[in-house]
């Protein structure tokens, strides 16, 4: 039989251990006056400008919210890691910002691909994730500390299937996937769906891998099937590359695709050859909304730079979560976690946001056509 003082000091030393346990997020700083928030984004590499835009909206709300004094009167302290737009790095900062740096939140990325390596690592630590522009379902999927401020590809493909079918009048559409993408396999396999159940046709399917820069032997192929329209789920730098060498071949049919291809370098790189395409996305600074100005004019001054949908989700993601943290009255990952789930109408910069119980936001999408070297507001369409 143990003694009273020994007994005492096992009782002591387990609550020691115990305590400790209950605060996996809780890093060094953490009895300072500072709430840590972690960021992942291609702040470089094949998709800089979705790293950087997200940033620099993230950044602006960051900003403000500390000029209005912060949250729980704290100061807010973004911790941004660039994972170089490249696979498997995003897995290794979301493990660094959560087991070093003690963040108690992470907020990214774009690309579904890269939320979907770092969405785990989140779950496992129950340290909530909020994804501000990855659209694949599988991203908030992964547990119940994964959330998105954005609308998902289902409903995305659907809106570009009927746009395709109704407005543009098309018949037998060419699709070209980026087979390495998450975004890209599902935003085909939604489009299609939906372009088939409205009677469509699809003349003939090709696949790329992201890195890729010849596309002439797909573009060839897609030629030959003579398609009356070419759905390319991609990001800019191939999209921009394709629409060169399909203007070269003289394939003479619109080309249209999703949010991936909206970048401040689609044009300098696709040029003329993507007039008259199409695609759709989460925002336009065109909209006359007037939380949508006030962000496009605050974002404008700030960065001197027009904002796009990357941005204004990138401030949505770090708008929301200030919100959920003051409503927790804490920053603790469960208490947060529930407080986001129980996000109900938040006013966010690209339209009111209500977390939905699979952690994702049912918004509008908006579609763009390119004209004259910019992108033009054609319409939105409601969920
Ligand atoms: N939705 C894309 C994805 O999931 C990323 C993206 C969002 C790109 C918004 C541009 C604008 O991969």
């Amino acid at each position: 039989m143990k003694t009273w003082p020994e007994q005492f000091l096992a009782a002591a030393a387990a609550m020691l251990v115990l305590t400790g346990c209950n605060k996996p997020a809780a890093g060094p700083d953490a009895s300072a006056d500072i709430i840590k928030v972690g960021e992942f984004a291609s702040l470089t590499g094949s998709e800089a400008t979705f790293g950087q835009s997200s940033h620099h909206g993230t950044q602006l709300a960051v900003d403000q919210l500390n000029a209005a004094g912060g949250v729980l009167g704290k100061k807010i302290q973004l911790l941004t890691e660039d994972n170089q737009s490249q696979a498997g790095q995003s897995a290794t900062v979301v493990r660094k910002l959560i087991s070093s740096d003690g963040v108690v939140a992470i907020l990214g990325e774009v690309a579904s691909s890269r939320s979907l390596e770092a969405a785990p690592i989140c779950q496992q630590n129950k340290v909530p994730m909020i994804s501000p522009s990855s659209t694949n379902p599988k991203v908030t999927e992964t547990g119940d500390y994964i959330f998105r401020v954005c609308f998902i590809d289902p409903f995305q493909g659907t809106v570009m299937a009927n746009f395709a079918g109704k407005r543009l009048q098309l018949k037998n559409v060419a699709i070209l996937t980026d087979v390495k993408s998450d975004y890209s396999v599902g935003l085909t396999k939604f489009f299609k769906e939906g372009f088939l159940a409205a009677g469509g046709k699809i003349a003939v399917e090709q696949n790329y891998s992201g890195g890729d820069k010849d596309f002439n032997a797909q573009l060839t192929a897609i030629k030959a099937a003579n398609p009356d329209g070419l759905f390319v789920p991609g990001y800019y730098t191939e999209v921009g590359l394709i629409a060169l060498q399909a203007k070269q071949l003289n394939l003479a049919f619109p080309m249209f695709g999703g949010d991936g291809w909206e970048s401040s370098s689609l044009v300098p790189i696709g040029g003329a050859a993507l007039e008259g395409d199409y695609f759709s996305t989460h925002f336009s600074p065109q909209d006359t909304t007037p939380a949508v100005q006030a962000f496009a004019k605050d974002f404008l001054a700030k960065f001197h730079e027009p904002s796009d949908a990357m941005a204004a989700l990138g401030y949505d993601s770090l708008m929301l979560l200030a919100d959920a943290i003051k409503r927790a009255g804490t920053t603790e990952g469960t208490k947060v976690r529930e407080a986001l789930a129980a996000t109900k109408d938040f006013h966010g910069a690209t339209g009111n946001i209500t977390i939905d119980p699979a952690r994702n936001a049912s918004k509008p999408a908006v579609i763009l056509t390119i004209t004259n070297g910019g992108f033009q507001y054609i319409e939105t369409v409601a969920p």
